[in-house]
Formats: structure tokens, C-alpha cells, sequence
């Protein structure tokens, strides 16, 4: 039996929420699509809110992940205790609210969805994300493995990805937003892509109004960052399971333009 996992790229902004409501349920549909994770880290822009949070699952996602902004808007945190299917990363500290894992059930075969967070560039001082999914892997048994890898280095993300080759059935990368061509199955059957990329507006820089982040970099003062304007996208990758395996068979990446 085959299983086919999609996984969307970091929902951004008012107009990102809406794209991917627009289009996820006929993507789901036109590509057979069994099981859906969705990054919404930046469904507020910096951060989500609970109503973004639930607009993203009324959309068609299975379970969503968080990364490195999850903390940013303090009204989710009553929901990442309360919601199994939301993730933040695993490797946050102990007492932080939330999970960073769950299993859910496929009407048959059982998937485990881990959120993990790398360390290289990343300012919210992580546990190591190496040992944490070992620990991880070793304690929870399930039919397919998913890991969601919210990194900023590409070494630390191939690194990741060559330490679990043929323990995960995929891992893709979140958090730099754009979509890279490398998707492909590794040596040991680990489906595999540095960046799924991002769900919203094309023509911005991580979502955000290009005049606004180049506002920045000149050395301007910071201001509250907007969405960018104009057309929208949907970006992601689609991995086949074998669920008698546990292992990805291909690979493919997804652009959807509105
Ligand atoms: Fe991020
Ligand atoms: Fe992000």
C-alpha cells in the first residue's frame, strides 16, 4: 500500500491563510493526496493566531507545524496545549506548552508527524535536534515517519537528513521560505527536499513587503512588518510511502500559482 503525504510550506499572512483555503482541498484531490502537514508559523506574518490556526485545518490540513515564531503571539499557547494536531519543535525546553510530536491514525496505517528545530542561526536556544529525535524514534513506533525540519543552515538540514536516512520515511525543510530543486530519496529510502517553500505572496521577501524589508537592510528603523500585496502561490512537496516498508519511493515538488 501507498501513501501520499503532502506538505506545505510556511502559510504567510491573511493572503497565505487564503490561498492555501482556495486551492489545498483540489490539490488533495487532483494529486491523491492521503495525509497533509502545514507549516503556519507566519499565518499572523510573525507567528499565529488560534482563528488562523483553525482557518488552516477547516483548509484541509491533517496537522500543522510551528518553528522558531511560535511564541510570538502569547493567545495560541492555551492551543498548543489543547490541539494534538498542532506541533511546535520538539527540541524546545522541557516546560515549554505543547508537543512537538503526535501519531495519528490513516484508517489503517499510523503516522508519526515530529516538529523539529535546527540550531545553526536560529536565536531561541533549542535542545540539540539530533539526540531529541532519537529519543523520539526510539519511544514511538508508527507506520510512516514525517519530520518537519524548521532550519535556517542547508548543512544542518542535509545533515539531518543523512543521520535519519532509512529510520524516517521523509524529511523536508521549512523556515527560509524558498523552495529548493534538491527534493529526491536518499541512499537509505528517506524522501527528502532542503525547502518546501511558502504559501503566499509571490512577490515579497519571505511574505514580507519587499520596500519594508529593504527599508531594513539600508539600516532604517524597524517597523511592524505587513504582508506583501499582489498574487499568490502555493508551495510544497509531495512524498509516495510504502507503508510495508515505511520507506518514500518519490518525490515531487509543488508550485501552485493562483
Ligand atoms: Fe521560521
Ligand atoms: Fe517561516
Amino acid at each position: 500500500m501507498r501513501i501520499r503525504v503532502l506538505a506545505i510550506g510556511d502559510v504567510t499572512g491573511k493572503s497565505g491563510v487564503g490561498v492555501l483555503a482556495k486551492h489545498l482541498k483540489s490539490m488533495q484531490a487532483d494529486m491523491n493526496i492521503d495525509f497533509t502537514v502545514v507549516n503556519g508559523e507566519n499565518a499572523d506574518v510573525i507567528g499565529a493566531r488560534p482563528q488562523q490556526i483553525r482557518q488552516i485545518f477547516e483548509a484541509g490540513a491533517d496537522v500543522v507545524t510551528l518553528g522558531n515564531h511560535t511564541f510570538r503571539k502569547a493567545d495560541i499557547i492555551p492551543m498548543l496545549d489543547e490541539e494534538y494536531r498542532l506541533l511546535r519543535p520538539a527540541n524546545y525546553a522541557p516546560q515549554a506548552p505543547g508537543r512537538g510530536y503526535g501519531v495519528y491514525n490513516l484508517d489503517g496505517p499510523t503516522v508519526l508527524v515530529v516538529s523539529l528545530i535546527g540550531r545553526v542561526f536560529m536565536d531561541v536556544g533549542p535542545d540539540n535536534p539530533f539526540f531529541e529525535i532519537d529519543r523520539i524514534l526510539k519511544r514511538t513506533g508508527a507506520d510512516i515517519r514525517l519530520v518537519d525540519f524548521h532550519a535556517e543552515a542547508t548543512s544542518e538540514k542535509l545533515a539531518m537528513a543523512n543521520y535519519l536516512d532509512g529510520r524516517v520515511s521523509a524529511l523536508w525543510g521549512t523556515h527560509t521560505h524558498v523552495q529548493t530543486s534538491d527534493e529526491c530519496v536518499l541512499s537509505g529510502g528517506t524522501g527528502y527536499i532542503t525547502d518546501i517553500g511558502t504559501t503566499g505572496p509571490r512577490n515579497s521577501v519571505l511574505g514580507v513587503d519587499p520596500a519594508q524589508s529593504v527599508s531594513r537592510f539600508l539600516g532604517n528603523p524597524p517597523e511592524f512588518y505587513k504582508s506583501a500585496e499582489g498574487p499568490c502561490k502555493v508551495e510544497g512537496a509531495v512524498f509516495t510511502v510504502n507503508t510495508l516498508t515505511s520507506l518514500c519511493e518519490s518525490v515531487e515538488r509543488v508550485r501552485i500559482d493562483d
